[in-house]
């Protein structure tokens, strides 16, 4: 795998909703396909989030568990590249949130906009919980606590990965410098090996002398060719270049696909509670079905009228599935009358279909063999965990909570 770049990890979690649908796809999955052959990836199942809006029916946690990770499976994701787990089986995350909520201001959560939004959207539920203000603080450990460089997600989720960022600064700025640092450092260096260190410390320091900005960055690049230090002293040694602490807990990015706004079967975003969704198990004349009855510009009510393509929501499906000939068809026999309704949706019932049916079919067969989904699971769990626990020893180190 010497395609991966060791020095950025990517992370991701989902709520376990149970199956996914097209939403998923575009917004978020096709995006962690990608990432795997490039990145090492982390991918997870968000469980304790479920429970911040679900405390009251936890039962339904586990199927949806599983029939979400069939789905990740059955659209590619691939478990001998990527890291798959269950984020309650890593409970380093819960003692991270913890210390992070020592030194995070309320006013940061409250002010992140999902926070009310989802409140106001779910009156049927009290989501005046501590649990619910904390959610993306919660979101916050689970990036941090994998030092991860990327994370891709929906674009409603770029909110929390700012909180984040600001988190990891406040953590740093606080708690930055460990009392051993400057050995930690130096035994670092070592590890580099005599030739690599040399021309760190020769860089370092020209840069720290006389503000060498060519040579920063020289040193910077050195530090990302190194293979054989581990990110904890990677992350020292990018410190003490800067003459500065460690950095403990790395800010992430986040990082969006194309269609990270998939719209569903009525133009509004695709979401199973607007009962939108075209599901990654549908059968073909289900899909067939729901795309024939979709809404279309109103103002064609006989063939004989001509619309306008921006006013319908099958126009954003040609943008996401059609190449350019076909979408100048649309275009063209849509205003001017030329085709019909029926007859412009074809190309995307056909685009769909191939799309959905072998990811359904791969999905029939997962769902047939649980007993390699667990074992997926617990390997994966098992993985993230020392992860886990180096960034946690240190946290806790840096914090002076490493007394025994
Ligand atoms: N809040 C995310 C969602 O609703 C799920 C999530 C939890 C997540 N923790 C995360 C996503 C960490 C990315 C990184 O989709
Ligand atoms: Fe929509 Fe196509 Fe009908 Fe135009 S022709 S209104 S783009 S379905």
């Amino acid at each position: 795998m010497s395609s991966v770049n060791s020095q950025l990890r990517v992370l991701s979690g989902m709520r376990p909703t149970g199956r996914l649908h097209l939403g998923h796809l575009h917004g978020v999955i096709k995006n962690w396909t990608t990432l795997q052959h490039e990145y090492e990836c982390f991918f997870f199942v968000a469980d304790w989030h479920a429970l911040t809006t679900h405390y009251d029916d936890p039962l339904i946690i586990e199927s949806n568990i599983w029939d979400m990770v069939i789905d990740w499976l059955a659209a590619g994701v691939n478990p001998s590249t990527a890291t798959l787990f269950v984020q309650s089986r890593v409970p380093e995350h819960a003692e991270l949130h913890l210390l992070l909520s020592m030194m995070t201001p309320l006013g940061w959560l409250e002010r992140v906009p999902s926070y009310k939004d989802m409140q106001e959207n779910m009156q049927d539920k009290d989501l005046s919980t501590y649990g619910f203000l904390g959610y993306p603080l919660l979101q916050s450990a689970d990036i941090l606590i994998y030092r991860a460089g990327y994370v891709p997600v929906g674009a409603d989720q770029v909110a929390h990965v700012e909180l984040t960022r600001e988190v990891a600064r406040r953590f740093n700025h606080l708690y930055g410098r460990e009392p051993d640092f400057e050995e930690n450092a130096k035994a670092a260096i070592k590890k580099m090996g005599k030739k690599s260190a040399s021309i760190y410390n020769k860089l370092r320091k020209s840069y720290l002398e006389t503000g060498d900005q060519v040579a920063l960055e020289k040193a910077q690049a050195l530090l990302k060719e190194q293979q054989n230090i581990s990110l904890g002293d990677s992350e020292r040694l990018f410190g003490y270049l800067e003459g500065g602490g460690k950095m403990i807990l790395a800010d992430p990015q986040s990082l969006l696909t194309k269609a990270a706004k998939m719209p569903g079967l009525d133009g509004r975003k695709m979401s199973k509670s607007y009962d939108n969704i075209i599901s990654l198990r549908d059968e073909d004349d289900e899909i067939n079905q729901k795309i024939k009855t979709m809404p279309t510009d109103p103002a064609r009510v006989r063939l004989s009228d001509p619309g306008d393509p921006e006013k319908c929501p099958v126009w954003e499906f040609h943008q996401i599935y059609s190449d350019a000939k076909t979408c100048a068809w649309v275009q063209e026999g849509c205003r001017s009358a030329s085709i019909g309704c029926l007859e412009c949706k074809k190309p995307v019932i056909d685009a769909v279909v191939d799309e959905v049916e072998p990811i359904r079919e791969r999905a029939k067969q997962l769902a047939e063999n649980t007993g390699m989904i667990k074992s997926v699971i617990a390997e994966g769990s098992e993985k993230a965990r020392e992860v886990a626990r180096e960034t946690m020893t240190d946290v806790r180190q840096a914090m002076g909570l490493n007394y025994r």
